[in-house]
């Protein structure tokens, strides 16, 4: 027998304040056309005034257990990816588990930037398989419209806020690729290019700081990087691109999207697709993607998943599991 980390249940949350392309020809030079074509975003979702990334955070961890049919009795850890936590400290996992009314089991964030929710399933997964937690929720939630530089037009139009949650849960398995659950991680990263992609501010400098992109370059590692994680990941437990249900990808810009299906081999058909509704979520762009790909019917039970991003870092990396 072999031990799984399983989805039992999934949710998300989105702020109530939808923001259409259109509004950001009144401030910027920009169209909704140039930002569609390039993009494929048309609308993205920005937290009220005083809506924290944990409050979002909150919201989607309840849904995820509602889904699953649990309560906070039943979870062991809180593990929370975000690049825009609530606070410097303590960690928006604690935010959460306190906003849960947890008051057991231990909670901490991950920070891989937009490659954070992998990253968070890859630690939670290595937490199940060596026995230190049977339940754990696995959270993306952000605010990056906290860290926007509202006068520059090649990063402000292309990112949202939101959360989405996983409730993990130890099953037994046979130890094949038949079984539910995670069946491999792959991570990386490479601080060589921490310039082309960071927030030009933080504790140490005393400022907040705002999102600098050099959206080509970063574009052109995501194209390279991100079909190769993903094959290296499949390749880790024999399996291809032909058996793969649905690519879960970061939604960070439609073009990504499409040429990494492509070079799996695979239809857009199997590529499940939220960036023209909720923008680039960083972290909790999968995490959402899978929520919604469950709600509308796309994600069945037995399905084989692959999610795979890329971010601030560059950070990158890709999990297989099946649903
Ligand atoms: O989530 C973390 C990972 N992030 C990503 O994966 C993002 C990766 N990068 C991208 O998605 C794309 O590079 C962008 C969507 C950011 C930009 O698309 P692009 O096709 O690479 O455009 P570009 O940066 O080459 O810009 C083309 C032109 C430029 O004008 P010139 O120099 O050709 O005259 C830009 O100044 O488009 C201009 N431009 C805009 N025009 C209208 C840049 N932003 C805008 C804008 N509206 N908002």
């Amino acid at each position: 027998m072999t031990t799984r980390a399983v989805v039992r249940g999934v949710g998300h949350y989105l702020p109530e304040r939808v923001v259409e392309n259109s509004e950001f020809e009144k401030s910027l030079d920009t169209t909704n056309e140039w930002i569609r074509s390039r993009s494929g975003i048309e609308r993205r979702h920005f937290a009220a005034d005083g809506e924290t990334t944990s409050d979002l955070a909150v919201a989607a961890a309840k849904a995820a257990l509602e889904d699953a049919g649990c309560s906070t009795d039943d979870v062991d850890a809180i593990v929370v990816a975000t690049s825009t936590a609530d606070l410097t400290f303590p960690s928006a996992a604690t935010m959460v588990q306190n906003g849960l009314g947890m008051t057991r089991g231990f909670a901490f964030d991950v920070q891989a930037v937009c490659a954070g929710f992998v990253y968070a399933l890859a630690n939670a997964n290595a937490l199940i398989v060596s026995g230190q937690a049977k339940r754990i929720l696995v959270i993306g939630a952000e605010t990056f419209s906290r860290i926007m530089d509202w006068s520059d037009r090649t990063t402000s139009v292309l990112f949202g806020d939101g959360a989405g949650a996983l409730l993990l849960e130890a099953q037994e398995g046979d130890g094949t690729i038949d079984d539910r659950g995670i069946l491999s991680t792959d991570l990386n990263s490479d601080g060589r290019h921490k310039d082309i992609l960071y927030v030009d501010g933080g504790v140490s400098t005393q400022t907040t700081g705002h999102l600098r992109m050099q959206g080509k370059e970063v574009f052109r590692h995501a194209v390279e990087k991100l079909a190769q994680t993903a094959h290296t990941a499949l390749d880790k437990v024999g399996l291809d691109g032909d058996d793969v249900d649905w690519i879960v990808p970061h939604q960070a810009n439609l073009r990504i999207i499409k040429s990494t299906a492509q070079k799996m081999g695979l239809p857009m058909e199997r590529v499940v697709v939220t960036v023209q509704d909720h923008g680039n979520t960083s972290a909790a762009s999968i995490p959402l993607a899978l929520s919604v790909g469950k709600q509308n019917g796309q994600i069945k039970p037995g399905d084989l998943l692959v999610t795979e991003a890329i971010g601030g870092g560059l950070a990158w990396g890709a999990v297989v599991l099946r649903w």
